[in-house]
């Protein structure tokens, strides 16, 4: 069956602490982190590659990876990601040609699939795609800033998503927290991505613990 899984983004964080706050959201109830990776071109930012991807794996040994590729050419980054201990590699679809060919070889590397849609692009793009992959992302902001505001419209898309296919994993990313998340549960979403409402909390542990509570009633 479908589990509600919370994953941080440390986007928000202090990156000099990159660990240490990493190993603190899991202490506090993390299923898994979503890292955002932006090359300043599909987005207009810069975070980080997989080089600190891997000194961080090299830390956190057993924690689920999620890289968020908000990048133009996601093909050139499966094998350094997986390399550097990736589980999931998501990617947006939409400056992808063969879509379906970045799919098998994020497989062939030994990682699960996520495929992205910025909130302009409809669901019937990805929707060519669930058959290849293991998790739909719907973003509720336009990628690269954290700390923008949830865009409830894109509830629409999850709604349908989750009628059509019950068992699929579906993904929010984009100013989701305590008071977004009752919108997200309802529709349908089970994978839970939130960045500033979690590490801004006082009482992370509570608000992981909320989140994930909303999506499992
Ligand atoms: C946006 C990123 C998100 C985002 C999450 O480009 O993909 O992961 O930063 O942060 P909040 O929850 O603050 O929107
Ligand atoms: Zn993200």
């Amino acid at each position: 069956h479908l589990k509600a899984l919370i994953g941080p983004s440390i986007l928000n964080s202090d990156l000099s602490k990159l660990y240490e706050e990493s190993q603190k959201l899991l202490d506090n109830g993390a299923d898994y982190l979503h890292l955002d990776v932006m090359d300043g071109h599909f987005v207009p930012n810069l975070t980080f590659g997989h080089p600190i991807v891997k000194c961080l794996r090299s830390k956190i040994k057993n924690a689920f990876f999620e890289t968020h590729m908000m990048v133009s050419n996601p093909e050139q980054w499966i094998s350094p990601m997986a390399d550097a201990g990736v589980n999931q590699y998501t990617f947006h679809i939409e400056p992808v040609n063969d879509v379906e060919d970045v799919c098998r070889k994020i497989k062939e590397n030994g990682m699960k699939v996520g495929v992205a849609i910025k909130p302009g692009t409809p669901v019937s793009e990805v929707e060519k795609y669930i058959s290849l992959s293991d998790m739909v992302l719907i973003m509720t902001v336009e990628p690269g800033f954290g700390g923008q505001k949830f865009m409830e419209n894109q509830m629409e898309k999850v709604k349908y998503l989750r009628e059509h296919y019950p068992l699929l994993d579906i993904e929010v990313d984009g100013g989701v927290g305590p008071a977004t998340i009752g919108c997200c549960a309802d529709a349908g979403a089970n994978m839970i991505v939130s960045g500033t409402a979690v590490i801004g909390s006082q009482d992370q542990a509570a608000t992981i613990k909320l989140l994930r509570d909303t999506v499992i009633e």
